[in-house]
């Protein structure tokens, strides 16, 4: 059977190999190796997948102008889990691409019952200011609501509408509510907003649960005279119970808070973060562990350890069993805490430019 997966109700991709395979997603790794200075997730493989990213990549190569269209869901607490994709935005924005965030306000109304003043609060103190304390610039930046937008995105996402049909909807999304299916047309609205406003060329990094979006929007986009938007698809960081989990705002077990003291943050990773290790000392001096099922060692791969050196050195000591799991969670708890007393003065700092953005 062919994969898929359900935008809305993400469950844990086990095999990220046969989803690409399946839905036509290419692999990033030769790109990657030539993007510099790139941070963890594009660096170390988080970012897995890609349509048409070499377009990127000439661009970036060639000085030419691109923009970067990403969303955020504003129905939870902003967690670790969210934390990837703003280092990739940041990371192009370095790079000189102009950035649209848009806030997915209204999909959150139509598909998880928010209502509008929920979501901006969300989206204002939970994900911009934790954005421009991970240093997100207010340059070159459009950060935007979906119930905001002016006539012509309006029209696009119900335009797009006499460009698919049902069978088309039911292929790429199964059965879907007209609430969902609403939600989807906007996204391609979104998508394709930079194009609107005369940059041809757009990079829309997000997760691999948003690529049926992808799907849908390349073939409107193809049926509409738009430039087909580029992706770059990443994996779930994994949540604490197992490197296939997720976090998920809904289980704070699952997940570490950026607001979570450090007893929390202790106590969730002694209790909680699933183990590549062995049963007993004896056992793991002899052994080893395994780094690729040790949540601690995934999110210092992907979120906590900078330093490629140490990280190999990690890799290998865990490996070889000379480091125990004990030890590891202890390093990373020191990671967590120091990098959260750093990023909570930077979010005091960050307060300001909130305001600069949001006028009213
Ligand atoms: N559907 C996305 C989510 O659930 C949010 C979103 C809306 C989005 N518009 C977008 C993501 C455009 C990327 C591009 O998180």
């Amino acid at each position: 059977m062919k994969a898929s997966i359900d935008p809305w109700n993400v469950k844990e991709v086990k095999d990220y190999n046969k989803l690409m395979k399946d839905l036509g997603v290419d692999s990033f790794h030769e790109h990657a190796k030539k993007l510099k200075d790139a941070p963890p997730p594009i660096r170390r493989g988080l970012v897995l997948g890609h349509k048409d990213f070499s377009k990127i990549l000439h661009a970036i190569q060639n000085k030419q102008k691109f923009a970067i269209l990403t969303g955020l869901m504003p129905s939870g607490n902003f967690h670790f889990g969210h934390m990837s994709l703003i280092q990739q935005v940041i990371y192009y924005q370095k790079l000189g691409a102009k950035i649209y965030l848009c806030v997915a306000d209204l999909e959150a109304m139509l598909t998880r019952n928010f209502n509008k003043e929920q979501a901006r609060e969300i989206a204002i103190n939970e994900y911009l200011l934790n954005y421009l304390a991970l240093g997100l610039s207010t340059k070159n930046l459009h950060f935007y609501f979906q119930t905001e937008g002016n006539s012509e995105y309006n029209n696009l996402s119900k335009l797009a509408s006499a460009k698919t049909t049902y069978n088309e909807v039911r292929n790429i999304y199964g059965e879907i509510s007209p609430a969902k299916l609403i939600s989807a047309l906007t996204q391609a609205a979104d998508i394709l907003l930079p194009q609107l406003e005369g940059i041809p060329l757009t990079l829309t990094p997000v997760g691999f649960d948003q690529l049926p979006h992808a799907n849908f929007t390349r073939d409107i986009a193809g049926r509409m005279n738009f430039s087909l938007p580029t992706f770059t698809f990443h994996k779930l960081i994994p949540g604490l119970q197992g490197v296939t989990t997720k976090m998920s705002s809904s289980k704070p077990e699952s997940y570490i808070a950026f607001d979570d003291d450090e007893k929390t943050i202790a106590k969730k990773i002694y209790k909680y973060a699933f183990s590549g290790g062995q049963g007993t000392i004896e056992e793991h001096r002899k052994k080893g562990g395994n780094p690729d099922n040790d949540v601690s060692f995934q999110w210092l791969k992907y979120l906590f350890e900078e330093d490629d050196k140490k990280l190999e050195q990690l890799h290998h000591d865990y490996k070889t069993g000379k480091l125990l799991t004990s030890e590891l969670k202890l390093i990373l708890i020191e990671k967590i805490v120091n990098f959260l007393k750093q990023h909570n003065q930077r979010k005091e700092k960050a307060r300001k430019d909130v305001d600069k953005i949001i006028k009213n």
